[in-house]
């Protein structure tokens, strides 16, 4: 799909939203368009999609896999933050679903240029859109040693987070770290041997961490889940993919304590009501197709 990202959990979204003829759908994540395509195939002949993705070149791309929709899709390259005042310019005042599949695309991923990944050498970027105006270079060669620990405690749940940020501290005083391989060297020195896993780069939860920082994803995330229900129809859906517990924390706990309404818990002034229980995961052979998608889990609140 797109350009090589397989989108993820595609029938369990499709039911969860519901997607109908004449239906208008948000993609606040529009990736490579894989779902947003299921959504335009399942609300034709005149549903709409408002696809926004803040990454120029995830907008291209699905911008050009989406074309032959012609007016039924609109893209936008955008914050999802944004998305009550999109709608607005849009003159549409709701909408009957909205998805949010959080994470990187594999374009992002494989392109060794934008610094995410642990598997080629680049340079340490790791932003999503380009027009943000901190690199992960920047926290790693400005942040003090206890803003380092706490990054690496906070968005990487690192146990190593004081070793790791000591020895940065180290090796940027001698030369500077500008490359994901050097960061990932600095990290490996950094956590005893006896502890590396064999399975997983013991850097991933570092490199996790900066990204996570650099894209503000977290605040980003809160920011969507408390604002998305004010542009929701009654009875429409919001589902959320999330790629790691952080996000799936969030996720659900703001989606139990909407549900709850008044502080009191009695259930007066509930927003939403929550259609997953349990967060929904891959089935096995999904994550055999795409082992991308082993950390993935699906979670759903309906506006009530
Ligand atoms: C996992 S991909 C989505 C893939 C898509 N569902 C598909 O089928 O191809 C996540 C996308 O969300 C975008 N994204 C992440 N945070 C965003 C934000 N705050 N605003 C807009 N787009 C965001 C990323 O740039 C990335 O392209």
């Amino acid at each position: 799909m797109g350009f090589g990202h397989i989108p993820v959990l595609v029938e369990e979204v499709m039911t969860l939203l519901g997607c109908e003829p004449h239906q208008t759908y948000v993609d606040a994540t529009l990736g490579g368009g894989g779902h947003a395509l299921e959504i335009l195939k399942r609300t034709a002949p005149d549903g709409i999609v408002i696809g926004l993705d803040w990454d120029e070149e995830a907008v291209a791309e699905a911008s050009k896999a989406l074309m032959s929709f012609g007016e039924r899709v609109k893209i936008f390259r955008e914050n999802f933050i944004h998305l009550p005042e999109r709608l607005k310019a849009l003159k549409i005042e709701e909408v009957d679903g909205i998805l949010l599949d959080l994470g990187l695309s594999s374009f992002q991923i494989e392109k060794r240029e934008r610094g995410f990944s642990l598997k080629g050498d680049g340079p340490l970027d790791m932003r999503m859109d380009q027009r943000i105006d901190r690199r992960a270079v920047d926290l790693v060669s400005r942040l003090s040693f206890q803003e380092l620990e706490y990054t690496l405690l906070k968005y990487g749940e690192e146990r190593w987070a004081k070793r790791i940020a000591k020895v940065i501290l180290h090796e940027r005083e001698r030369s500077p770290i500008e490359t994901t391989y050097a960061l990932r060297k600095i990290v490996h020195q950094a956590i005893p041997r006896r502890f590396h896993s064999r399975k997983i780069d013991p850097a991933t939860r570092t490199f996790q961490a900066f990204r996570i920082r650099v894209n503000e994803e977290l605040e980003n995330l809160k920011e969507i889940l408390e604002k998305g229900w004010t542009v929701l129809r009654k009875g429409g859906r919001m589902c959320v993919i999330s790629f790691h517990s952080l996000e799936d924390r969030l996720v659900k706990e703001t989606f139990r304590r909407l549900e709850r309404g008044g502080e009191d818990g009695s259930g007066q002034g509930g927003v939403v009501q929550v259609m997953t229980k349990k967060p929904l995961r891959p089935a096995e052979e999904e994550q055999r197709r795409n082992p991308r998608s082993r950390s993935a889990r699906l979670r759903c609140a309906e506006r009530v």
